[in-house]
């Protein structure tokens, strides 16, 4: 049998609810918070994202999806999608909109990572995007939105906002000096990609998954000794806004982010719902990418939340949602019944009530038991009888009650019933 490849996953009937209740929290959240819908494509120019996302990350060096297409050229499926946004902003002269610009998306992103819980190499990312606002209130709305969301989904309680400043060139320069003078002595009993990080971007280096290397990390140099006078009193100005917003967060300067693009605040949510791979949430400012993409300086702030981590959690609790199970199945005794049944069911539809009939012949027996094996909580049952006289019995299951009702009054009676209970 052909199985489905390794670090994807199915999303099976059974589970949609979840996901579509997520969803519909995020697109909620992202409108309440003045957030558009931006879609762009799956795939880009591979050079996209060497130059958005950074030659240095473990993303692009060792995760990307690439391959050369039938014209020869290099295509990349999305590690992530700021930069695609980024991109699509430019190339559609929305600098010259309304500013700021905010838009969210939900999209599947795809990296070449070893599998395990909650890291996959198709997953999907709820993400937002705000340009052209440098101040801190602007990172403070990031922040505002991204808890917003996840109070909605029920997991404020459960996740920690991590703080931290990554500062701008000038203070990462005098940082990763630090660094390099920090590492230069241990390097040797390091992994091969921190040898070649020390010189490139030694701030990689805080973020390598190897346990050989995270041994040296832990006693390293803070960035945030490191901050200069604007980048410190940016930061401190994200705080009180947060202080101010009663968003509760820990400053954890060992949030460094896996993508190069960032400047000054980083973010991210973790939970321990699910184990090693706790991040639900990331994200940060990040003001030089939109010039790397060639369009005028703007800065720029946003995060993305990874959706499969997210339903783990959810799962992990008794999530606040639940699905909305089927109104009404209409049994038919007979095969005139089973017609009648199926423009009965187009009447309740109609009225906004889920409605099921049987599609297979099935005894009257055979349909109770499937009617209650999907949940519903009313039949109807026709026959020549019913079907004479215009009325059925509409049988409440949990209650084992039953009422008779005309046809064209079983929707309304359903709705008030209902209503009632
Ligand atoms: P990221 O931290 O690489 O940031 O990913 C954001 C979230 O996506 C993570 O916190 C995690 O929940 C989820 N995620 C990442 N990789 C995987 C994986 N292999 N399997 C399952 N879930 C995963 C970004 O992607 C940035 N573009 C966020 C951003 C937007 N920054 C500014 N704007």
């Amino acid at each position: 049998m052909i199985q489905i490849p390794k670090g994807c996953k199915d999303m099976l009937p059974a589970d949609a609810y979840l996901w579509q209740a997520v969803e519909d929290t995020a697109r909620e959240s992202a409108k309440l918070y003045g957030f558009k819908e931006i879609r762009t494509p799956v795939f880009e120019h591979t050079e996209l994202f060497l130059r958005g996302v950074g030659d240095t990350t473990d993303i692009v060096n060792k995760e990307m999806y690439t391959f050369l297409d039938k014209g020869g050229r290099s295509i990349t499926l999305r590690p992530e999608g700021t930069a695609g946004v980024a991109r699509a902003f430019v190339e559609n002269g929305l600098q010259g909109g309304a500013m700021p610009f905010k838009a969210y998306y939900l999209i599947s992103a795809f990296r070449y990572e070893r599998p395990q819980a909650g890291r996959l190499r198709e997953f999907h990312q709820f993400g937002a995007e705000l340009y052209g606002a440098a101040s801190p209130v602007a990172d403070a709305e990031a922040i505002l939105l991204a808890s917003h969301f996840l109070r909605e989904l029920g997991l404020e309680q459960y996740t920690t906002l991590r703080l931290n400043s990554i500062g701008c060139k000038s203070c990462r320069a005098r940082y990763a000096e630090a660094l390099r003078a920090y590492f230069r002595p241990h390097i040797g009993e390091m992994c091969e990609d921190c040898r070649e990080r020390l010189e490139k971007n030694p701030m990689r280096i805080l973020d390598c998954k190897n346990e050989g290397c995270k041994k040296f990390t832990s006693g390293a140099p803070s960035m945030l000794d490191y901050l200069c006078d604007d980048c410190r009193a940016h930061f401190d100005a994200v705080k009180s806004l947060l202080d101010t917003s009663g968003i509760g967060y820990t400053v954890d300067p060992r949030i460094v982010r896996g993508l190069d693009y960032y400047s000054r605040t980083v973010f991210e949510f973790t939970t321990d719902l699910i184990g090693a791979q706790a991040t639900v949430l990331g994200g940060g400012r990040y003001d030089g990418l939109l010039e790397q993409m060639d369009a005028k300086p703007t800065p720029a702030v946003g995060f993305a939340a990874g959706i499969e981590r997210l339903l783990l959690a959810l799962q992990a609790l008794d999530a606040p949602f639940a699905e909305r199970l089927p109104d009404v199945y209409i049994a038919g005794m007979d095969a005139t019944s089973r017609v009648r049944a199926l423009s009965l069911a187009e009447q309740l539809r109609g009225a906004g009530l889920i409605t099921e009939c049987d599609l297979m012949d099935r005894s009257l027996k055979a349909q109770f038991k499937y009617a209650d094996k999907l949940g519903v909580r009313f039949v109807v049952v026709l026959g020549e009888e019913e079907l004479a006289s215009g009325e059925a019995q509409v049988k409440h299951l949990s209650s084992s009650t039953a009422e008779r009702v005309k046809f064209d009054e079983i929707a309304q009676y359903i709705k008030e019933y209902r209503r009632r209970k």
